[in-house]
């Protein structure tokens, strides 16, 4: 297809939020780039979190059917277990392992990954996928509101703790799985905690979510001259179990062009089987690299941009340093 009218056609269904819909995949997949080999994860290990439910469950059995073994991560056994039995049964030969832990309890977090790090000696994979968009506001056992925990604390804790297997892979990628919804959010620095005025669990997803981009563009910077690549992506609009209890009225307006999980989950699965180049931003969606932010929005601050990453690190009780964090 003539590369420029693909373009066009391309940035046009992203400003619609057509290109959010089953619509959008449906009619890039006639251009994007090519698919991984069918082997491509061979021999190679990738953890998903959340992978009980939804993209990171459809994630997860895509990932096996390339080959990989996949950790599922999810912060209940049984459900970790069920979902474990159904790819099994699905994907023929797929080796997939349970793991126990909840992405927002930080000591949780410490322990696993401390466990993990004596069962495995390299991972190739890691897609911080784990999301919640809860009504009322909840803490965390370390006190941190659950949002920021889950999609921000916990993933730069994961991240910063499963480094060194990370680098044993000799080549990896770590994603981090954001939202469309993050577009309607400038970066602050101002009330992390989420403790001023009345709770609005789809403002403070829409922040946290920004922060996700945020945050994978700095540890991208961090790692530029070694071989663990980060990125952020969103994955479109999907009908999950998540959608249904978070969104009902957006999920019975939208239904009929609602992406199913495996569509969502797609960009992150290809990104880790095929490590694309990429460029500041860091940010993708349907196999290409997305703006961050958009023209009538302002520029993120680098000022705010520290305080978030200095605030990040210290609660996470991690390195400060981001600025000399060469590898
Ligand atoms: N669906 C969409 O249209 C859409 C759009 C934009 C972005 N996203 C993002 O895509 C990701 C997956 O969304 P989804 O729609 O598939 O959601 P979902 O159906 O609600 O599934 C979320 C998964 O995350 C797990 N999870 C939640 N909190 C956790 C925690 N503290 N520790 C470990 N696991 C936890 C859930 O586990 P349990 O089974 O224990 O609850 C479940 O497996 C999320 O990050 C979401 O923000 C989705």
């Amino acid at each position: 297809m003539n590369p420029s009218l693909t373009s066009i056609a391309d940035v046009l269904l992203d400003r619609s939020l057509v290109g959010y819909t089953k619509l959008g995949s449906g009619l890039r997949r006639l251009w994007w780039p090519a698919d991984p080999p069918s082997d491509a994860l061979a021999g190679k290990r990738v953890v998903v979190t959340g992978a009980t439910a939804g993209i990171g469950e459809a994630m997860a059995g895509s990932f096996a059917g390339l080959g990989a073994e996949v950790h599922l991560v999810g912060r209940n056994r049984d459900r970790v277990r069920r979902s474990a039995a159904a790819i099994r049964e699905t994907v023929p030969g797929a080796v997939v392992h349970d793991e126990v832990c909840d992405v927002g309890d930080l000591d949780a977090v410490r322990e696993w990954t401390d466990d993990l790090s004596t069962r495995v000696d390299a991972l190739h994979g890691v897609v911080h996928n784990a999301g919640a968009m809860p009504k009322q506001r909840v803490e965390t056992p370390q006190g941190h509101e659950s949002q920021l925990a889950v999609h921000v604390l916990g993933p730069h804790l994961i991240t910063d703790r499963l480094l060194p297997l990370l680098r044993n892979a000799g080549g990896s990628s770590v994603v981090f799985m954001s939202s469309g919804g993050m577009y309607s959010s400038a970066l602050s620095a101002d009330d992390l905690e989420s403790t001023r005025g009345d709770y609005d669990g789809v403002r403070v997803y829409a922040r946290t979510k920004r922060m996700q981009v945020v945050l994978a563009d700095a540890w991208a910077t961090r790692l530029a001259s070694g071989d663990v690549r980060v990125e952020s992506m969103h994955p479109g609009w999907a009908e999950t179990p998540g959608v249904a209890e978070a969104l009902p009225t957006f999920r019975s307006i939208t239904l009929p062009l609602l992406r199913d999980a495996r569509d969502a989950a797609d960009t992150a699965v290809w990104l880790v089987a095929t490590r694309p180049e990429s460029s500041p931003g860091h940010f993708w969606h349907d196999r290409a690299q997305r703006p961050t932010t958009f023209g009538w929005q302002r520029p993120q601050d680098p000022a705010v941009v520290a305080r978030v990453l200095d605030a990040v690190s210290s609660m996470t009780g991690t390195t400060r340093n981001w600025a000399a964090l060469g590898d």
